[in-house]
């Protein structure tokens, strides 16, 4: 799906649920976000304006949208980019936020919002390609996706939760804490080299990685029981 042109952050995101899916039904709860009250502050052409936003697992249809979401960061080189099949193949690990509104009696709707869980090891697996529209930033919508990858990882039995990123404190609000080096042991760092995946390459350091992660920092959250 096209992302569709949007109200903006002026209409708020009042609130951020998630679709009942496969994925999505264990955590099948209203997610909490930070959010502004759409009756207030708001320029008076989006005062009758309602925004809403569903979290569910991505579709095949998304592809094309997660990848254009994803092509402003990676022009800056903030996130990597990727060919649309990678999209395609990894479809699954992706959770998508939906936005629809009404404006001036128009709905409209779309993808503000993706990100994507990266099993890795037994215990360990990485958040990707955690990108939000940038005409939706500051809503809460990140840190509802971020909530619904951590989510499925305890679903999975995940212990822990790798990501290598430029916004340090708003992965920290969630309790990821910087590390240097790679958290697993030779044997598995062996076996993990076997990998073609650019973020596996990443999250062992190696050298054909280093001009994708210049500058970002190695975060790990440990998951609670
Ligand atoms: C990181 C990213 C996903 C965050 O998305 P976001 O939707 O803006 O995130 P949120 O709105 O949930 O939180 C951002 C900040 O806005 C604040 N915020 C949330 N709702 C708000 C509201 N209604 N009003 C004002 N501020 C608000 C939050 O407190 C948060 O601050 P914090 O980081 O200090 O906790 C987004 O900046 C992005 O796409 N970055 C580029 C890609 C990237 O770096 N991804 C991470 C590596 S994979």
């Amino acid at each position: 799906m096209t992302p569709a042109t949007t109200p903006g952050a002026e209409t708020g995101t009042p609130t951020v649920t998630e679709a009942a899916a496969p994925v999505a039904s264990a955590v099948s709860r209203p997610v909490s976000v930070a959010a502004p009250d759409v009756a207030t502050g708001m320029p008076d052409r989006f005062r009758d304006a309602a925004w809403r936003t569903v979290l569910r697992p991505a579709r095949p249809a998304d592809a094309r949208a997660i990848a254009e979401l994803v092509r402003p960061y990676a022009e800056r080189r903030i996130l990597i980019g990727k060919d649309l099949i990678n999209y395609f193949e990894d479809i699954q690990e992706f959770t998508v936020a939906e936005g629809t509104g009404r404006l001036d009696g128009t709905t409209e709707s779309g993808l503000i919002g993706c990100g994507a869980l990266h099993v890795m090891w037994d215990d360990i697996a990485e958040v990707r390609t955690l990108a939000v529209r940038r005409d939706h930033l500051h809503h809460g919508v990140g840190h509802a996706i971020l909530n619904n990858l951590l989510d499925r990882a305890r679903t999975l039995g995940l212990r822990r939760v790798f990501c290598l990123t430029f916004e340090v404190d708003f992965f920290a609000a969630h309790g990821f804490k910087e590390i240097q080096g790679t958290p697993v042991g030779t044997d598995i760092f062996v076996e993990m080299l076997r990998s073609h995946d650019d973020g596996v390459a990443e999250f062992l350091d190696l050298a054909r990685a280093k001009p994708n992660t210049l500058g970002n920092t190695r975060m790990l959250l440990e998951l609670d029981d």
